[in-house]
């Protein structure tokens, strides 16, 4: 199944998801996570944007870059899942939000991460990541702290955006997937 993708707006984007019930079966939503954000042409899908608060994301970083070897295995479901350091010098790229379309902007992140999560089968890891992988999972990781992109910028470049973002709550914006806003108007005759 392939969810809608909340827009910009949403609460359940600005709130801290909960954490999964350990044990609980996760394999259907993961699959359906992955094809909503393959339909998207996303590299990354957090719950929160397919408006579940669980501390839940999947990650497929492999169209970012076909050179770099490391991102060819980073397809992986994070649950529960816990940075326990960041390290390195910060670094800016250009991000992007499947529930932001149109908008990009330059964030500065640390370098590295250390992370603790369970997999789909609630096997625990704690790996090591650095470059464009550190940089998804430090993206899809602040969709399960209530943080958008957008937080990062300053207050110039905030309200700049601001017409735009409140144009994306109202889906007065184009995106080739199903969004759901949460500003839209109703439809003249739909209750
Ligand atoms: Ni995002």
């Amino acid at each position: 199944m392939i969810y809608p993708i909340v827009a910009f707006g949403d609460p359940v984007l600005k709130k801290r998801a909960e954490d999964v019930e350990p044990g609980t079966d996760v394999k259907q939503l993961v699959e359906d996570m992955f094809a909503t954000m393959y339909a998207a042409s996303g590299v990354g899908l957090a719950a929160p944007q397919i408006g579940k608060g669980i501390r839940l994301f999947v990650v497929d970083a492999k169209p970012m870059d076909e050179e770099d070897e490391s991102l060819q295995h980073l397809k992986k479901a994070f649950i529960n899942p816990t940075i326990l350091e960041e390290t390195g010098d910060k670094w800016p790229f250009e991000e992007g939000c499947l529930s932001i379309p149109g908008v990009r902007a330059d964030v500065y992140r640390p370098a590295k991460l250390r992370i603790r999560y369970f997999d789909a089968d609630w096997n625990e890891h704690v790996e090591d990541y650095d470059g464009m992988g550190a940089r998804v999972i430090q993206h899809e990781y602040d969709h399960l702290e209530g943080v958008l992109f957008t937080d990062y910028l300053s207050a110039m470049k905030k309200r700049l955006l601001k017409n735009r973002l409140a144009d994306i709550s109202k889906g007065q914006v184009k995106a080739d997937y199903r969004m759901k806003f949460p500003a839209a108007p109703r439809r003249a005759g739909v209750r």
